[in-house]
């Protein structure tokens, strides 16, 4: 069990995370490159080893043991989600192959289903291009119109422009809960009722915001959640869409293929019962091994307690970085989530994350799939720092020194 000092025992947690003790460019690594994808605990690298040198077998299909252990041990990995989220029932989780992946899913399938031409698609300017693209996509197919919530200078989601786009013609709403390049916070809950009022359906762009602060899918009261387990801590290639029964109940399967259905014969198909109808095909077992060992060390250290020490990060590094002359942050809600974006007037985002990784400073560099928002501020892209709870300030000592060097350089 992790002990607590202060808000975490961080040196007990750094030594979990076997590749924050090696060196990049002869310095040590600092990684703050944590929005693009988390570190993996030697928990999580342990259970991706065991499944395969003891455990490995496909599931939902053999009698033997092996099999049903996997089967087993795949579905109690849904339940740790399912309790991790606070979802009602098990089969609300589909396993995905990412955040992606399950918004990829819900606009094919709802779109499919409740999309008309005429009816209207709202998402905002801070989104993911997969929160966009999908979105653009089945719009054109079905002749839906896409519609974008705008956002003031300090980043934040301009609920009165939300209140003029809804209307009855609103069929669903999608937005991210955390915007990846600027770290607001957005009021999804208000979001999600205000939506539900006008008969709207909401999607929930969650990946970068389940592994920095509690969700709770039931209290949220969302249509559609989604998530990747490689930015928590989990293998690339797993995620998860949490979707309301009733909801997931009345689309249709997104792909077809094994383990997505009850009877085949060539005149027809039936379909299985959730989460299997969207399920097509093996799944990614060991990622969801994975995703639940990466939630339980999670659970282990405390997301409250990840919250508040990520807080303290990113108040740190934002005084830290004010300091340095000709530094624009970009994104300065009043909620944020442990992102410090930034540009230096004068200088491209990338100049600077090539000088600062010599000095084994790991940051994102350009426009984070977020080009929209790009043209909104006008930039071309920005240097962007993302803390996890197994950074320190001492790293931003690091980093921080690393920029001012940077800076200079570029002068
Ligand atoms: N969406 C990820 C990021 O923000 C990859 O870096």
């Amino acid at each position: 069990m992790i002990q607590e000092k202060q808000i975490l025992n961080i040196e007990k947690i750094r030594a979990d995370f076997p590749i924050l003790s090696r060196q990049v460019n002869g310095k040590p690594l600092v990684y703050f490159d944590n929005g693009a994808t988390s570190q993996k605990p030697q928990e999580v690298i342990d259970v991706i080893d065991r499944y395969y040198q003891n455990e490995n077998s496909n599931i939902h299909r053999g009698i033997h043991t092996l099999s049903q252990e996997a089967t087993t041990a795949y579905e109690e990995a849904r339940l740790v989600v399912q309790k991790f989220i606070n979802a009602k029932h098990e089969h609300e989780m589909i396993f995905t192959s990412g955040t992606t992946g399950g918004i990829n899913l819900v606009a094919s399938s709802f779109g499919k289903k409740f999309l008309n031409k005429g009816d209207e698609v709202i998402i905002s300017t801070m989104e993911h291009h997969s929160n966009i693209v999908p979105w653009q996509m089945i719009c054109e197919e079905k002749g839906a119109v896409l519609k974008v919530v705008p956002i003031n200078d300090k980043g934040e989601f301009l609920m009165e422009e939300y209140d003029k786009l809804l209307s009855e013609n609103t069929k669903i709403v999608a937005v991210t809960h955390v915007s990846n390049t600027l770290g607001t916070i957005n009021p999804v809950k208000e979001i999600i009722q205000k939506a539900h009022q006008k008969g709207a359906y909401v999607l929930i762009d969650g990946a970068q915001a389940v592994p920095h602060t509690k969700v709770d899918v039931q209290e949220l009261d969302c249509d559609f959640y989604a998530f990747s387990g490689h930015k928590m801590l989990g293998p690339t290639g797993v995620g998860i869409l949490y979707g309301k029964e009733e909801v997931l109940n009345q689309l249709p399967p997104y792909q077809g293929g094994g383990d997505m259905i009850k009877t085949v014969t060539f005149e027809k198909t039936t379909y299985n019962e959730l989460p299997h109808k969207f399920e097509a095909g093996t799944p990614n077992i060991v990622g969801g091994l994975g995703l639940a060992a990466a939630i339980q060390y999670m659970n282990e250290v405390g997301i409250e307690n990840i919250e508040a020490y990520e807080h303290e990060l990113l108040s740190y590094a934002t005084v830290q970085i004010k300091k340095i002359e000709r530094i624009r942050i970009i994104g300065e809600a009043t909620q944020k989530a442990s992102v410090l974006s930034f540009v230096v007037d004068g200088t491209h985002p990338s100049d600077i994350g090539m000088i600062i990784d010599k000095l084994g400073v790991a940051i994102r560099t350009g426009h984070h799939c977020t080009e929209p928002l790009m043209n909104r501020f006008n930039i071309p892209g920005t240097a962007r720092a993302s803390f996890s709870f197994y950074n320190t300030k001492e790293e931003i000592d690091v980093f921080i020194q690393a920029v001012e060097r940077a800076v200079k350089m570029l002068r």
